[in-house]
């Protein structure tokens, strides 16, 4: 993790520093904002950046959030002020440290912003033959596509590549292709110079340059355009990018990691993806597993959630019973490993009992759930990833035809919104998850939100 420490915390700093280095981060030390804003558009990045009160914060975070740099900020300051840590929150940081630094309040707050989660667990058969296949590919320099449906764990894939990689000690950068507006991911990937177009108003170097010497994670590259794909190809073919608004080149030694969550070879039969990028990218393949073909790993899967949220909320972890582990064995998990632990983040909340009792295990049993409880297959819901069997589909159709007879008498309408507003429940409130086990864009998920909002239904907020 790499932390940026901004302003002179009246010699805090060192200490702050130092704990930050002993608990593996390397730091950055800027004199203000304006130099710690130069330093992230030069591609020097942070995860955090730690931000003395008496900083322009709210200058800061503005100005970062106007040229998409995303970092979170934290600030910190002398003493437990509780005006000037709520004027800082007030002002877009995201947490406040009150200095002297306390090691494990530092530790604690750093693993929270940055949500590092390095645990790979991987007992079944099925998972373990996969891991064997990351070691054994990890240390080469090869470029690496990672399949997979949405939540199986594609991202901490790639950092575990990365760490096990002769590159470990560079930057692992990453960039979610389909989150970034399709006009401005060029300028994300390959930089720009200041007035390359409206809105640069400095120059700015794109994640290739930043992960310079390491690692860079090209997240969800089937959303991207063909037009910028054609770009993509060339820049890894002859390794060196042209920033927008300069003639030129800058060689640069990455080594690239792409996910998907859609079946590339039929993007690439519909003519959406490019062949020649594909087999570019497609030099390993990595096919992670959905939960339902890892079933051995559900249990232990779902006894780390239950600690891990447990130990984040300050409460007493617990075991989980029999009858809650035989129902979380026979769900279908459409929202693979993410769904078991937005699942079990829920179950230690509400859990009433001394081990996890089955009725704090939410899973939708209804036809447009998820899975079956009482067939444990996949659900008839439509396979927004397009790579569920169909087979496996029209048996689960028969399976679910009671849930759908429940169902006559009601609009279309109506079961769109029960299903949506109870998939974002699910989902603690996450949009973005949502949206993907919807098979819905982002927007789409907004705009009808909107709408029940204004009909007057009840939004889960996000949590
Ligand atoms: N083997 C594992 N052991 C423990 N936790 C895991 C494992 N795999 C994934 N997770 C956790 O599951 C969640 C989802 O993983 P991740 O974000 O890597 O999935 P993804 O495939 O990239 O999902 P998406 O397609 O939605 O982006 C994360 O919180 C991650 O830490
Ligand atoms: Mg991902």
């Amino acid at each position: 993790m790499r932390l940026m420490i901004v302003g002179q915390l009246e010699g805090y700093i060192s200490a702050a520093g130092k704990i930050a280095l002993q608990r593996g981060a390397k730091v950055i030390h800027c004199e203000d904002t304006i130099e710690a804003l130069g330093a992230l558009r030069n591609g020097k990045g942070a995860d955090v950046v730690m931000c003395d009160i008496k900083q322009k914060i709210g200058q800061l975070v503005d100005d970062l959030e106007k040229e998409r740099i995303h970092v979170p900020v934290v600030a910190c300051g002398i003493g437990t002020d509780s005006r000037s840590a709520v004027k800082a929150i007030e002002q877009g940081a995201k947490e406040y440290i009150p200095l002297p630094p306390d090691a494990d309040l530092i530790a604690a707050i750093l693993e929270a912003v940055t949500e590092e989660s390095n645990t790979m667990i991987a007992s079944d058969p099925a998972m373990k033959q996969v891991m064997e296949l990351a070691e054994k590919i990890a240390p080469s320099e090869a470029t690496v596509l990672i399949t997979g449906e949405s939540g199986t764990g594609k991202e901490v894939m790639s950092s575990f590549i990365h760490r096990k990689s002769k590159r470990k000690d560079a930057p692992f950068i990453a960039i979610n292709c389909a989150a970034i507006p399709e006009n401005l991911l060029e300028s994300e990937l390959f930089g720009h110079e200041k007035g390359a177009f409206t809105g640069a108003t400095a120059r700015r170097i794109g994640k290739f340059e930043e992960a310079n010497g390491g690692t860079l994670l090209l997240d969800e590259i089937s959303e991207m355009h063909p037009s910028l794909q054609a770009k993509l190809l060339r820049v890894l073919q002859e390794k060196e990018i042209t920033r927008i608004g300069n003639n030129e080149p800058v060689k640069v030694n990455v080594r690239i990691i792409a996910t998907s969550n859609r079946n590339l070879e039929q993007s690439v039969q519909k003519g959406e993806f490019r062949e020649d990028l594909y087999f570019r990218l497609n030099v390993v393949n990595i096919r992670l597993p959905s939960l339902r073909e890892r079933p051995g790993d559900i249990v232990e899967l779902a006894q780390f959630f239950t600690d891990k949220y447990a130990e984040a909320n300050g409460v007493e972890t617990k075991k989980i019973s029999a009858e809650a582990e035989n129902k979380l064995k026979a769900y279908g998990w459409r929202g693979n490993i993410r769904e078991l632990e937005n699942t079990m983040h829920r179950a230690i909340l509400i859990s009433l009992e001394k081990e996890i009792e089955a009725e704090a295990i939410h899973i939708q049993d209804s036809a447009f759930s998820q899975g079956t409880s009482s067939g444990g297959g996949e659900a008839n819901a439509p396979d927004p990833n397009g790579v569920g069997s169909a087979g496996e589909k029209a048996s689960n159709d028969v399976q679910n035809t009671g849930a759908v007879e429940a169902l006559v008498g009601k609009t279309i309408a109506d079961v769109e919104r029960d299903m949506i507003i109870n998939t974002l429940d699910h989902c603690l409130g996450n949009r973005t998850h949502a949206a993907k086990i919807l098979g819905i864009s982002i927007r789409t998920l907004r705009n009808k939100l909107n709408q029940y909002n204004d009909d007057g239904a009840a939004i889960p907020k996000a949590g």
